[in-house]
């Protein structure tokens, strides 16, 4: 057997309603309890679903389940109209917390400073951190060094501060690997990409300022068809799934196929 992976169920901003969202969520839960993998489950609704779905009983009799959220604000005071703090999603029972997704990225204007304040408030608290990364189109044409480059440089970052300030437990740190365009678009990498790429980022960690061995996943149009293709490589350590992450048929069969490679 090999070692566990793990599957990151991202909802983004969907769905509409809370009964929507408890079905998904429950549907999850019985593929993954069904099949009782040696694999992380974790679920990333939005914000205002997560204190319904946490408290849920459901969740606490099925150990393999877990919660993430979609970000986390920095600052652990008060006066923040709007946002989450990590202290909030920790005394609910998130385990994780996803920072740095591209679409945050892209649409909201999130710096690598604002995210790599978010990833040292978040691993401060003890929630354990989801850092997604990833070239756009432009730079994978200007060929892997470009994209190598770009990767270490958004690592450096990003991960800012993290080898000094804090002594990172084990598990405590994901990496997603999402090239930008494989993101929402059907067009997921080719595995040999992802996992030069993934074993790039694992060197790149485990070396001096680093030396962090953190779990590397693939992201982008990972779906039932392909899902197969990445985590039967030993490097890719799981998968963050978006869209199909709200497909009933696609959410049991993504679990089944999982079971049987790990
Ligand atoms: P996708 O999204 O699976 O729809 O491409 C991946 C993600 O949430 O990053």
């Amino acid at each position: 057997m090999s070692a566990k992976k793990i599957l990151i169920f991202n909802w983004k901003m969907a769905p509409d309603s809370l009964k929507e969202a408890i079905s998904f969520f429950e549907r999850t839960r019985t593929y993954a309890d069904k099949t009782r993998t040696n694999t992380e489950i974790v679920v990333a609704p939005p914000f205002v679903y997560l204190s319904n779905l946490a408290a849920s009983a459901s969740v606490k009799s099925y150990s393999g389940l877990r919660f993430a959220s979609q970000d986390v604000f920095w600052e652990d005071s008060v006066a923040y109209t709007g946002e989450i703090s990590a202290s909030m999603l920790k005394n609910l029972g998130v385990e994780y917390a996803i920072i740095g997704h591209s679409e945050r990225r892209k649409y909201l204007n999130e710096t690598d400073e604002m995210i790599n304040k978010k990833v040292l408030a978040g691993l401060k608290t003890g929630l354990k951190v989801i850092l997604c990364i990833g070239e756009d189109l432009i730079i994978r044409r200007r060929g892997k060094k470009a994209v190598e480059e770009f990767i270490k440089n958004q690592l450096e970052k990003d991960l800012k501060g993290i080898s000094k300030s804090y002594k990172l437990k084990a598990n405590s740190l994901i990496i997603a690997y999402e090239p930008l365009w494989s993101i929402g678009t059907g067009h997921s990498d080719t595995p040999q990409d992802a996992v030069e790429m993934i074993r790039f980022i694992k060197k790149t960690l485990l070396a001096k300022p680093y030396t962090l061995n953190p779990k590397v996943i693939y992201g982008g149009s990972v779906d039932s068809k392909n899902i197969a293709d990445f985590l039967k490589h030993p490097e890719i350590d799981g998968a963050l799934i978006g869209h199909a992450s709200l497909k009933a048929e696609e959410i049991k069969r993504i679990i089944e196929i999982t079971a049987k490679i790990v």
